[in-house]
């Protein structure tokens, strides 16, 4: 077929399917047989295969995955993405409103419910879905838009003629309640043939939003497209847009082709907001999704522009919190784990019981002291509770359902691991192991924490791995993986030729993986990836790390006398000194690059960018290198794979006229600079 007739059919092929899809998900009508759907799905992708340029930005292909992502590029928010304040007492709405109406007089709000799910960021340019950015942090979050691309909610593209050219629209991403029941039910059937052949258990997943949550980050795109999200949308960002309200912003929405939850409500006093909350306190049950309150909004959009936000929140909006629900169990006995630092956590084993839809086993104690607080004796009735975490806790003891004579809980004295006499410092909570050097669950917790994403990224490697390569002793540390060899592995269980290469390619490529993330890997306790981003940034290497005191340590910002005295032990701890020897010897990072990557960004991650025109802040040379800088790929011409153009004054008119025919966005000097950051 010539490229023109592929054009042709490929635009057919899209916009049929494309209209299906629509019909099948927003009003569940099939019009064409799965086979049928299927035959033009599989022609629409083998053209798309053979000129991969001619693919449209919202092909219906893009829904079915297949994309393996690598990682997830970092990408800052132009918008930060807030948290909210909340309440549980009504009363407490009372003073919400007065302090609302003492700002800004008279006002309305807007109740939806709070959808339990994971927030996310959507990019719309020019109508076409760009990108989706999880929340991350509030100011940066992970790219997973090949994985959201699968959400048939979503529009690819914004149902309107005259899109704006660049919005942000922001919702919850959910795994609707009959989703997360099937996938549970299949993982439950594959168990049982598992279990006969001898394998390994897969886990369940533990509720919807952690599985949206997993799900989201998965690499494997197939398998998200699987996996049925679905997506709720309630903020638009954007700028010079023609709402005034946000309930118009919601309509708007509709009428782009969003999908809102028909659930919310204007609401003209904080009286009518009170009537909403009694209202879905139950009826919130029968939704699709799992929602845990109400968010009360201020409508005006001018208003809330006055009111203005706090640090972490907004003040023209909060929370409701619907109250956990509770169930009584009995407490069968405690099991205690160890962590990789040999933190002991104790969990509480129960009866089965239901709460809140799910059926609860084990529920977490925390530490000593928490046992203690319950004053939790043997065979205790205990209310378990689910709040924001995946295990629930033990909330408090019913007395009355004492058994008599029973004794109360004696905290274990010993690791249950490997039977080390155990150590709690003065004011910690925690109780540890001290035995690093050959406690099981902690040396293969350490090798676990070094090679996670975060960390050193070596995917390949996974428990099951870690735990052959200790049983076969062929590692006692990390510093172990840099001399593996290929026959080690192939004498390992379903290890062959393909699969050994692979490790130990992974393996070889965290030679390049940058020192705060190397220091992070290290898994000194309290340091976090941010903590050892600031360490690494302060100190520049791991020497003066090693060497530093603790008030050396401590002007590092947001180290404080915890975290520095821990590092401090960490560094002068000779099985440590030993092993970062080791890995120096190896060739891991253990210094920043200061002039050699100029990398300082990657918001243009994937982009194909021209530059075109005269600037006036600084020159052209200067806006191209801006380009590699932040991740993006610098091209000389305009065609159907520029993602984006950033022009000057005089652009060539025919780029101009060709970029406006292709519909890329165009960016002025200003805009480029604040979408890097500068
Ligand atoms: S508005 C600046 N509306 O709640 C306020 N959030 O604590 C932006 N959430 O991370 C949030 N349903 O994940 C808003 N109808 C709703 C929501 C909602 C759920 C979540 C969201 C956010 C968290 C805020």
């Amino acid at each position: 077929m010539n490229e023109l007739d592929a054009q042709k059919r490929i635009v057919e092929l899209s916009s049929k399917l494309n209209y299906y899809n629509e019909r099948y998900y927003r009003e569940g009508v099939s019009e064409i047989s799965d086979y049928d759907f299927d035959m033009l799905m599989k022609e629409l992708q083998e053209l798309e295969k053979q000129f991969p340029h001619l693919q449209l930005p919202d092909s219906p292909t893009l829904r079915v995955g297949g994309v393996i992502n690598k990682e997830f590029a970092t990408v800052a928010h132009r918008y930060p993405m807030l948290s909210l304040s909340n309440t549980y007492s009504l009363e407490e709405l009372n003073d919400f409103d007065r302090r609302i109406r003492e700002i800004v007089g008279e006002v309305e709000y807007v109740c939806e419910l709070k959808f339990d799910g994971v927030a996310m960021s959507f990019l719309y340019e020019s109508g076409i879905l760009k990108q989706a950015v999880t929340r991350g942090d509030g100011t940066q979050g992970d790219d997973v838009t090949t994985n959201i691309r699968t959400i048939r909610s979503l529009p690819l593209r914004m149902k309107t003629s005259n899109p704006p050219e660049y919005i942000e629209v922001r919702g919850e991403v959910f795994m609707p309640r009959k989703e997360f029941e099937r996938i549970n039910f299949q993982i439950v059937e594959e168990n049982e043939k598992r279990q006969r052949e001898g394998k390994k258990a897969l886990p369940l997943l533990a509720n919807p939003r952690n599985a949206t949550a997993g799900t989201i980050k998965l690499l494997d795109s197939a398998v998200v497209a699987q996996r049925r999200l679905d997506c709720y949308l309630y903020g638009l960002l954007g700028e010079n847009l023609p709402v005034k309200t946000h309930s118009e912003a919601l309509e708007l929405l509709k009428i782009w082709g969003f999908q809102v939850s028909p659930t919310y409500r204007l609401c003209k006093t904080i009286q009518q907001v009170k009537e909403y909350i009694r209202e879905w306190e139950e009826k919130r049950r029968t939704l699709p999704v799992d929602t845990d309150g109400v968010v009360i909004k201020v409508n005006n959009l001018l208003q809330q522009e006055e009111l203005g936000y706090t640090a972490k929140s907004p003040r023209w909006a909060t929370a409701f919190k619907y109250k956990a629900e509770s169930a009584k169990t009995r407490l069968l006995s405690i099991s205690y784990q160890v962590g990789r630092t040999g933190a002991i956590t104790p969990v509480a084993n129960l009866e089965p019981v239901v709460l809140a839809g799910t059926t609860v086993k084990r529920a977490s104690l925390h530490n000593a002291n928490e046992i203690a607080r319950l004053d939790l004796h043997e065979n205790d009735v205990v209310y378990v509770e689910k709040g924001g975490e995946i295990i629930p806790k033990i909330t408090g003891v019913d007395l009355s359902a004492r058994v008599p004579d029973a004794l109360p809980i004696q905290y274990i004295t010993h690791c249950p691991e490997c039977n080390t006499l155990l150590v709690r410092h003065p004011d910690e909570a925690q109780h540890y192991c001290p035995n690093s050097e050959s406690c099981p669950p902690q040396l293969a917790g350490r090798v676990e924490h070094f090679i996670q994403r975060k960390a050193m990224n070596v995917e390949t490697l996974g428990s099951e791995t870690i735990d052959q390569l200790f049983q076969a002793h062929l590692i006692k540390d990390v510093s172990d993986l840099y001399t593996l060899k290929k026959e080690d592995l192939l004498q390992l269980e379903r290890f062959g030729e393909k699969s050994a290469d692979n490790l130990l390619e992974a393996i070889a490529k965290t030679r390049e993986v940058p020192f705060e993330r190397v220091l992070f890997a290290l898994g000194i306790r309290y340091v976090g990836h941010t903590t050892a981003q600031k360490l690494a940034q302060h100190f520049g290497n791991m020497d003066r790390i090693m060497t530093a005191s603790v008030e050396e340590l401590m002007q590092v910002p947001e180290v404080g006398e915890r975290i520095a005295q821990s590092i401090y032990e960490y560094c002068r701890n000779p099985q440590n000194i030993q092993l970062i020897e080791k890995l120096k010897k190896a060739g891991l990072q253990f210094e920043t690059k200061q002039e050699t990557s100029k990398v300082e960004g990657n918001v243009l991650a994937g982009k194909n960018i021209v530059v075109s025109g005269v600037f006036k802040k600084y020159k052209r040379e200067e806006i191209e290198s801006f380009v590699p800088a932040y991740g993006g790929k610098l091209s000389s011409s305009v065609s159907s794979k520029t993602d984006l153009i950033v022009a000057g004054e005089n652009m060539g008119p025919s780029k101009l006229e060709k970029a406006q025919r292709l519909g890329i966005p165009i960016l002025s000097e200003d805009e480029f600079l604040r979408m890097i950051g500068k």
